[in-house]
């Protein structure tokens, strides 16, 4: 049996695309995408889980209380028995009930080097508008886990990106996302293994799940690396 597993979205949903896509490229994983949830009826990456063939749920946040929500969101993961969440592109704080049952269970991506440019209103542009403002010479995505507050769980893996001269937040935000793809899928993955056997899941190691060896590693990653960007 695989281990169900439900990504958040409340946009675009390319980095569920991402997970989906890179789920399709192994050989027999030992998880699944299950559901899709998402507080925007009309998010595009409802539409996304639909044509890949995945359940896809709308769970309506605006003007409820936590406790309501909260309520709502356990019925749905523990009515598809989902062991893993990924928050992807999820703008909405996660109910303190929801957290504590899903403790080192959920993950999110976020689009900078966290702790700095994260917490409450920190999300898509704004993100890169900030850290364009800050005069920051490197950025990139954080993954870390979900606990009570925006963008503050511990840090499981990040990615420096450089920030190029004539950048625009859009620009910007391009670079990053190329390489939240290559990285969040494979975060999902070494996590969701772990946790398919029971285990709790080694430190992430970009190495040692030859991401670098496997990924379709995009020119900006490859000049990162050069100019000594590296995880360690
Ligand atoms: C991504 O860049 C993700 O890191 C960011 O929203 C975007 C969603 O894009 N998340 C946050 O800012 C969370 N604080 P997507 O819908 O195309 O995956």
């Amino acid at each position: 049996m695989s281990l169900p597993v439900a990504v958040f979205a409340s946009g675009s949903g390319s980095n569920l695309q991402a997970i989906l896509d890179y789920h399709a490229s192994l050989d027999a994983p030992p998880w699944r995408v299950e559901l899709a949830v998402s507080d925007q009826e009309e998010a595009k990456a409802l539409e996304r889980a639909r044509r890949a063939g995945i359940r896809s749920r709308s769970l309506p946040v605006a003007g409820r209380s936590s406790g309501d929500v909260a309520g709502e969101t356990l019925d749905i993961l523990r009515f598809s028995g989902i062991g893993f969440i990924a928050l992807a592109g999820y703008l909405r704080l996660i109910p303190a009930d929801v957290v504590g049952a899903f403790r080192e269970r959920m993950v999110n991506i976020h689009p900078a080097l966290l702790p700095a440019f994260g917490g409450k209103g920190m999300y898509g542009m704004r993100v890169h508008e900030a850290v364009l403002a800050a005069g920051a010479r490197v950025t990139g995505p954080t993954a870390h886990f979900v606990d009570e507050e925006y963008d503050r769980g511990p840090i499981i893996a990040q990615w420096p990106v450089p920030v190029r001269a004539g950048d625009d937040p859009h620009t910007l935000a391009a670079r990053v996302l190329r390489v939240e793809h290559l990285l969040y899928p494979r975060v999902v993955d070494h996590l969701a293994r772990a946790l398919s056997r029971g285990c709790r899941p080694a430190p992430f190691s970009p190495r040692g799940t030859a991401f670098l060896a496997n990924a379709r590693a995009t020119a900006d990653v490859e000049r990162a690396i050069s100019a000594g960007f590296t995880e360690d």
